[in-house]
């Protein structure tokens, strides 16, 4: 292989192959964008005039190509697990987006191909080159916040109806197998357990209803509890139905706590002593008696480099050291459970443990689509979804 990895984008006319394309060309890096491929014929036409570069409607095409190494999937995500495997089976590295695919079964498959073919495989979770995240990683690594007990997390990610008409696919079960939680929470879902834990949870109770969107048939708002391997609680509430509300995280350690708004550290406070030991020892005589809170400075965090994912990935394949990756598809397996379980504990009406038990998982969904609601699909040009920014 050559200094630079050649890359080939499958969905790369949609809102994200896009800005995969975009990034890639706009910015230096050990990569090269090589080919592309998508299905709607009109806008792969304009993007490989734009880029002059090759493009194909067909992914087995894409994938069999010469001067492909590696392969970004950014097709609608129940399409994830097919693209992936065709790549990693014609001995290609993957890139897939987020999330690995709409079910227990498909993630898993997917994951499991990679590693069978032994290959490079990561996953788009670009919210994990955030300087901040990265930063509360370490502080809680150092044992800043002391033993890690709770972490809250919210995100409100408002979106019209126009949008659920874009595509053809979104908001409906069979096409996109689901909604809010699997399209816009698994960024916040991902964080959530690679600070708690580096894994997915133990176990966690859930539901979602659709509170006001026609065009979708799934969850608009979605909440859930639990909790994780190491004993860390959680929850969670994630909408495309409230507004103004950029992504929360409150962080409580026994030590101190932190809060991230936005992607940013807002807040970070330490206790005068351990709430634990101060649990343990305090004799009175203040009934609510509990340790100081002091204010402490927002710490500084670096540049935000929004190409080291990418960066990170064409490392790994380069060196073929998975480690490089700065996050693995296998990764990719703790957030889709969470979405996944979150939807069969609602329909059960109970907690669910892990890992989601594929064929009951499978189960649901049939019964899903099969009660689906009829829901109306405006004529909106999809094209205007080129204009996204992330
Ligand atoms: N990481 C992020 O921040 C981020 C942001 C947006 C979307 N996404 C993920 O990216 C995926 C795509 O989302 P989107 O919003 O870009 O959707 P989109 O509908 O805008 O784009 C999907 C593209 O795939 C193409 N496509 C569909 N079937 C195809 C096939 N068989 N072969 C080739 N191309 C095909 C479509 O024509 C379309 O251009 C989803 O899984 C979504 O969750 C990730």
């Amino acid at each position: 292989m050559s200094s630079k990895v050649r890359i080939g984008i499958i969905g790369s006319a949609g809102l994200i192959g896009n800005y995969h394309a975009n990034l890639l060309t706009d910015n230096e890096g050990p990569w090269r964008l090589t080919a592309l491929c998508d299905i709607n014929a009109d806008r792969l036409a304009e993007q490989c005039r734009q880029l002059n570069l090759p493009g194909t409607a067909s992914a087995d095409e894409l994938v069999a190509r010469d001067d492909v190494d590696a392969v970004i999937v950014a097709t609608p995500h129940p399409m994830h697990p097919g693209h992936a495997i065709a790549a990693v089976e014609a001995g290609k590295d993957v890139l897939t987006e987020k999330p690995l695919g709409h079910t227990p079964r498909a993630a898993r498959e997917l994951v499991k191909a990679i590693n069978r073919c032994r290959r490079i495989g990561g996953i788009h979770y670009q919210g994990r080159a955030r300087p901040a995240l990265m930063k509360v990683k370490q502080m809680i690594g150092a044992g800043e916040l002391g033993k890690l007990l709770c972490i809250r997390v919210s995100g409100s990610y408002y979106k019209s109806d126009f949008y659920y008409s874009l595509g053809g696919w979104r908001g409906l079960w069979d096409l996109e197998g689901g909604a809010t939680l699997i399209n816009q929470a698994p960024h916040d879902i991902d964080t959530m357990c690679y600070l708690a834990a580096e894994s997915a949870p133990a176990e966690l109770i859930g539901r979602w209803t659709n509170l006001y969107h026609r065009n979708s048939q799934a969850e608009d708002i979605a909440t859930a509890a639990g909790a994780f391997p190491n004993g860390v609680e959680f929850s969670m509430n994630f909408s495309v139905a409230m507004h103004g509300d950029p992504g929360r995280f409150e962080i409580f350690g026994s030590a101190g706590a932190v809060t991230m708004i936005g992607g940013e550290i807002t807040r970070y406070i330490r206790y005068e002593q351990d709430l634990i030991e101060f649990c343990r020892q305090y004799g009175g005589p203040n009934p609510y008696g509990a340790p100081q809170v002091a204010e402490q400075p927002i710490p500084e965090v670096g540049e935000h480099d929004k190409t080291l994912l990418h960066r990170c990935f064409a490392e790994a394949v380069l060196t073929r050291k998975k480690k490089k990756l700065l996050v693995s598809a296998a990764e990719g397996l703790w957030s889709m459970d969470v979405i996944n379980a979150v939807y069969l504990s609602s329909h059960l009406g109970k907690k669910v443990k892990f890992p989601v038990r594929a064929s009951q998982y499978d189960k649901m969904l049939a019964e899903l689509i099969a009660n689906a609601p009829q829901v109306e699909r405006g004529g909106a040009d999809s094209a205007a979804g080129m204009e996204a920014k992330f």
